[in-house]
Formats: C-alpha cells, structure tokens, sequence
C-alpha cells in the first residue's frame, strides 16, 4: 500500500465512529469495572476522568496529528517526520504492543463468544432458575476459562472474523458497521443502567462507583488509573495514528478527539452503573473479583432484572452479548490494522500475507494467555501468569510509556508550524488553547508520567 493508495474515511461522521469504535470496546465493558473494583472504586474513577482530560485528549490529538501529516502506519510516519532519529522505535513498539494487546485481547474477545451462544440457548435463565444466590453463574465461569479446549476454539474463531474483515480491506466494513453499531450499543447501555438502578443493590454500587475515598489514592491507583485511559481511548500504541493516516484534510482533529474523548468515557461510566449496582445485588460478588466481574455479574443482572418476564430477560442477554461482540470486533479490527499495516508496508508483503501471520502469531501467544488460567497455571513470571503479565506489560508499561514518547514528540521534536497546520487545517479553523495544549504535550504529560513511572520503579517517592 502506497502512500497515494491509501483510502480515505468517508464522511467526518463516520471518523468519530470508527475511531469510538476502537476506543469503545472490552476496555470500558470488562477492564473498566476490573479496574475500579480492584482500585477501591470512586477515588479511582476521579483520578481516571483527570488522566482522561489531561493526558488522554492531548494525546488522541497528537497521534491524529502525526498519523494525518505522515499518511502512513506508525513505525513509518516517525520516519518521515524524523528522518534518521531513533523516533521510529516508537512506532516499532507500539506495533510490539499492539501484537501483545491483540493476543490477549482476543481470549476475552472469545469469551463474549461464548457468552453469546449460552445467551441464545437460553441458558442464563436456565442457571438462574437452579440457583437464586447466583453462586452458579461464579461456578460456570471458573469452570468455562479454565477449560483446556473451549476458550481457545472461540480466540480462534474470534481471529479469523478479525482476520476476515482485515483481508477485504477495512474502510467501507468499520465505517458502516460503527455507524449503526455505536447508537445501538449506547440505547442498550442506557436501557440497562435503568435496569441495574431498579435492583436491590443499587445504592451500595452507587456509593462504591461515586463516593470517593482519597485515602485510597497510591501510585498504583495512578498507574492504574493512567493505564486504563490509554487502554480505554486506543492510545500510546500509534493504533489512532493509523487511523488518522486515513482522514480527510477537512477532518477537525481536535474536536474528534474531544468527540472520541467523550463517547469513550460515557460508555465506560455507563458500564459502572450498570456493572456495581448488580455486583452489591449478587451475594456472592465483591468489587474486588477481577476479570471474572463483568461475566458474573452480567448474565445475574439480566435474570434479576427481568426475572418475570423470560422473554425480556432472554432478549436483552442475548442483544447485549452480541453487541459486545462486535464493539470487541471493532477494537480488534484497529490492533490487527496496526500490525497488518506495518508487516506489508516494511518488508513488502501483500496484505492477506501480512495478516496471516499476524493472526497466526496473535493464536500461538493467545492460546497461552487462554491456558495460563487453566492448565498452565503454576507457570508464572514475577507472579502473575502470562494472561496478567500480558495486561500488565502492555497497558501499564509500554501504553504509558508510548504516551509519554508521542507527547515528547508532538511538542518538543516535531515543526511547531507542523502541529499548528494539523490542528488548524492549515489555518481553516480556529483552535482555542494551543498555548496550553503546546504546554501539556511539552511538560505535563511527559513529566506527569515520568513521575508516576519513578514513583512506581521506588526511585522516587511522593504518593
Ligand atoms: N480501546 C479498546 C477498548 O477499550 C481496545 C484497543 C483497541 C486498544 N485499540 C487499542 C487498546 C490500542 C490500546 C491500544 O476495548
């Protein structure tokens, strides 16, 4: 794919929506509510919207910036932008963590898999019915991902839709599907809220999800809490910047981001009402559950909800799963685009060679992120099994760290008359702030995360 090949967005529109369609995904659905429930909830989430607004939106900007000028993937576009520098390590990792996020990524990609199936055999309601304490729903998931065969049949089937839609070329499938997707998912996710509010622990998930307690706050709330907004808006990892290789010139950078920005951190709090209210409803559950939170807590609350009326409760399941399918699918399609991209474009393969060996790479390392939770649990690497390691390396080392390079870059290595030109469209449009922007690319955001990297590694402490 050449520069002058390149395809473009379709409509400004339809630029929000794939971009919200990466953004949104298992990341405000699943690891959101992991990560709030495990960082003592409302403290957690205040520190999140700061990271969001600080570092998350200046960020988006700037990879759109860099990905727009250079029209082209993003271990390339720090080539052409800086010629000769190490600058395209940069991109060259964040194609290394976008191969790691996809490989994990796709087991939890499975799993919604499998939940859409239990969902349409109607199942749930099945479980629910033996068991009103909502102990089995725990059971059922315990025993689904440590199972050696299932788990790793739907990562692989999961691959292969991903793969499907990347071989045909993407513009025309993700813009279209976005648009009618992203409402859709957002009614459901409305209509679930009012759902999970009814129910009998609502004021104690409230409380959990709004009531902040600042004693709670240590760096690794931070570094948490920093990890999540990167992992949540798609940044750090130049996935964005692909993206923006594809706009239009008339494209508004900054007010897509503030669009994405905000789409992205509505659905993610919509997940928390919906998710911790049914959480204190369920005897069973504590915040505290990890990865496992979301898929118990989720079918219970669809049974609890509409208990008395089967068909509602079986409707609503099977809608819900089968948009978390394809919000994970859009997300899926961005990691995949970013690998796929690079692979072609450096080393000159055709596009359905590149995506083969992504995928068959994204299968080997998925299948042993499936298995650590089951067969291979005793091996373990500084504690945690390759599934956590996975996460952890990922979203809290390299999404920051990349954060903070791209910030660096934007305000400190690339033309200012560059960044001015992006964010203006050559001087089109006005763009209120770009003293302050210019400062947070340039200070805030490298030292913000420098310190909490520091503070993290014990070199220096403040938290
Ligand atoms: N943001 C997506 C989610 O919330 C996941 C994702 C897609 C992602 N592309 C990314 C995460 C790039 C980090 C970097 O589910």
């Amino acid at each position: 794919m050449k520069t002058g090949e390149r395809a473009n967005f379709g409509s400004k529109i339809g630029i929000v929506l794939a971009s919200a369609g990466s953004a949104v995904g298992l990341g405000n659905i699943w690891r959101f509510p992991c990560e709030t429930g495990e960082n003592g909830g409302a403290a957690f989430l205040l520190v999140y919207l700061l990271c969001v607004l600080m570092l998350g939106v200046p960020i988006m900007i700037a990879e759109f910036l860099i990905g727009r000028h250079s029209h082209a993937n993003t271990a390339l576009a720090y080539k052409i932008l800086s010629p000769g520098t190490p600058w395209r390590w940069v991109g060259r990792m964040g194609v290394l963590a976008g191969f790691l996020i996809l490989s994990y990524y796709a087991v939890v990609a499975g799993w919604t898999l499998d939940y859409t199936v239990q969902a349409v055999a109607n199942r749930f309601n099945v479980m629910a019915a033996s068991d009103s304490t909502g102990q089995v729903f725990t059971e059922y998931f315990a025993r689904f991902v440590a199972d050696p065969w299932w788990p790793v049949a739907y990562l692989a089937l999961f691959l292969l839709m991903t793969h499907l839609v990347i071989v045909k070329g993407v513009e025309k499938g993700i813009e279209r599907s976005s648009k009618i997707l992203m409402p859709v998912l957002f009614l459901i996710l409305v209509v679930l809220v009012f759902c999970s509010l009814s129910m009998p622990g609502a004021a104690a998930g409230m409380e959990f999800l709004l009531k902040p307690d600042f004693s709670k706050v240590d760096s690794q709330v931070v570094l948490s809490a920093m990890g999540q907004a990167f992992f949540s808006m798609s940044l750090g990892m130049g996935c964005l910047c692909t993206y923006a290789s594809y706009f239009r010139s008339d494209a508004n950078l900054a007010k897509t981001a503030l669009s994405v920005g905000l789409i992205d951190t509505c659905v993610a709090v919509m997940a928390g009402l919906i998710i911790f209210p049914a959480v204190f409803s369920v005897a069973s559950l504590t915040p505290e559950a990890g990865p496992s939170l979301v898929f118990i807590a989720l079918p219970n609350i669809f049974q609890a909800a509409f208990g008395g009326v089967p068909v509602l409760a079986y409707l609503f399941s099977v809608m819900f799963y089968v948009l978390l399918v394809l919000a994970s699918l859009t997300s899926t399609i961005s990691l995949h685009e970013v690998v796929t991209a690079y692979l072609s474009e450096t080393y000159h393969l055709s596009r359905a060679k590149a995506a083969r060996l992504v995928t068959a790479g994204c299968l080997v390392l998925g299948c042993l992120c499936s298995l650590s939770m089951g067969v291979f649990k005793e091996y373990t690497v500084f504690g945690m099994n390759f599934f956590d390691l996975f996460d952890y390396v990922t979203a809290k080392l390299m999404l920051p760290l990349g954060g903070m390079l791209i910030a660096f870059f934007a305000g400190w290595v690339l033309d200012r008359r560059i960044v001015w030109g992006e964010v203006t469209n050559e001087g089109s449009i006005r763009f209120r702030g770009f003293q302050l922007f210019i400062f947070i690319l340039k200070f805030v955001a490298p030292m913000g995360i420098g310190l909490v990297f520091l503070n993290e590694l014990g070199l220096f402490r403040w938290l």
